[in-house]
């Protein structure tokens, strides 16, 4: 192979790291997924990523390829205790940027206890994983009786090393925002549970005991609490399930329509639907339909008066539209935002968060309908585009 050649083949094997590291989210498959290809790129056989922490001196092995048998023993347990030289160096401060030659504490023990086949291995190369001044773990990387890395070696190295070091970080950031995500979720179904389900068992709470000092005195009176209690448990139920559905993450893996039908049908409610255009958007933005959608039907289902209920979803290239109308009672739509809920103001900011809006119409016996747009990005920035 000749200078260019070579050129030609290490530049395609940065950009396969780049591209493996661009695209993960998740840490131990994107560093499991991009270890065999700086292998390849390097030319060596052997390598392994530490990570560090939580706390000092703690560290574990979170990715390898082509460990001699020697190291794997005991579900890799060579791997994952006891100090080693690259660490000590790497916890020392003495293993800041360059990537160094260093013998193998663990494979010198491997062989000295005869643990089994070391391949020959017996140095590697070390390089910090950082992005920064925030380290991460190390690199390790090794091939059969090579016991020096060039200069050249080690600089691809240390260029490798600082993408993994960089997508480390994104990959962190990412996990922090879903876990914050997930803690929004959590706050707002606590207060859904509050609102809906702890109000109503307050509700009938006094209706029992109402209901208990009658019982003797005016039966009557005591029957008609008794139905009212049943009546409130009855929508506590269907309260407390329309809760838990919407936990449940599967929701939308048929499709919003399917989703939306099947949910106002355990609201109680009879979803007539009306499909127009086609095509994938993205899932952001159905996600945010399906919650706008749930709580139109949930508006529908508490305060409409009926059991009817349209719901129709239109999609072209530019935008996509979501109705939910019914012909109940109606409200005076410029009071609602008055009256204490945070639906409305929930679906308005969900649609607004991705450059859409939500228009409410309603009059009192006429009706209310409930529109939702939100823009799609445009094809050529690699959208949604309509089939
Ligand atoms: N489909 C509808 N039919 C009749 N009235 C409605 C309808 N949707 C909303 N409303 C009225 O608008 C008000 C505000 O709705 P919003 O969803 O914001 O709050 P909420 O449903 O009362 O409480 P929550 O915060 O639990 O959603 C409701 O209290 C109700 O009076
Ligand atoms: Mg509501």
């Amino acid at each position: 192979m000749d200078a260019n050649e070579a050129r030609t083949r290490e530049l395609l094997a940065l950009k396969t790291i780049a591209e493996t590291l661009n695209e993960a989210t998740d840490l131990e498959p994107m560093l499991q997924g991009v270890l065999p290809k700086v292998l390849e790129a390097l030319g060596f056989t052997t390598g392994w990523i530490f990570l560090t922490g939580p706390g000092p001196r703690a560290y574990r092995l979170i990715a390898d390829h082509g460990l001699p048998p020697a190291l794997c023993r005991d579900a890799k347990r060579p791997m994952s205790r006891g100090g080693c030289w690259c660490l000590d160096a790497y916890w020392g401060g003495g293993l800041e940027r360059a990537a160094n030659t260093m013998e193998c504490k663990r494979l010198d023990e491997a062989r000295r206890r005869q643990w089994g086949e070391t391949h020959q291995i017996s140095h590697h190369a070390t390089v910090p994983l950082a992005s920064g001044s925030v380290r991460f773990g190390l690199l390790n990387v090794a091939h059969p009786e090579k016991r020096h890395f060039s200069p050249q070696e080690l600089a691809l190295l240390e260029s490798v090393a600082l993408q993994i070091g960089t997508a480390i970080a994104r990959v962190r950031l990412l996990q922090a925002q879903r876990d914050q995500a997930r803690l929004e979720e959590r706050n707002r179904l606590a207060r859904d549970l509050h609102d809906s389900i702890s109000q109503s068992l307050f509700s009938l709470n006094l209706l029992a005991q109402g209901a208990r000092k009658l019982i003797h005195r005016d039966p009557e009176e005591a029957a008609r609490a008794l139905e009212e209690i049943q009546a409130l448990a009855q929508e506590s139920l269907q309260a407390m399930r329309s809760l838990i559905w919407q936990l449940r993450p599967e929701g939308l893996e048929q499709g919003l329509i399917t989703a939306l039908t099947q949910y106002g049908a355990r609201l109680g409610l009879t979803v007539e639907v009306a499909v127009t255009g086609g095509g994938a958007v993205p899932q952001a933005v159905e996600e945010a339909l399906w919650r706008i959608g749930q709580e139109a039907l949930n508006n529908v289902r508490r305060h409409a008066g009926v059991d009817q209920v349209q719901v129709e979803y239109g999609l072209d290239r530019e935008m996509v539209t979501l109705t939910v109308r019914d012909r109940g009672v109606g409200f005076q739509a410029r009071a609602a935002g008055a009256s204490g809920g945070f639906g409305l103001i929930g679906m308005r900011e969900r649609a607004q968060s991705l450059g859409g809006d939500v228009t409410v119409r309603s009059r009192r016996g006429g009706g209310t309908e409930v529109r939702a747009i939100i823009p799609l990005p445009a094809a050529s920035e690699g959208g949604g585009e309509a089939p």
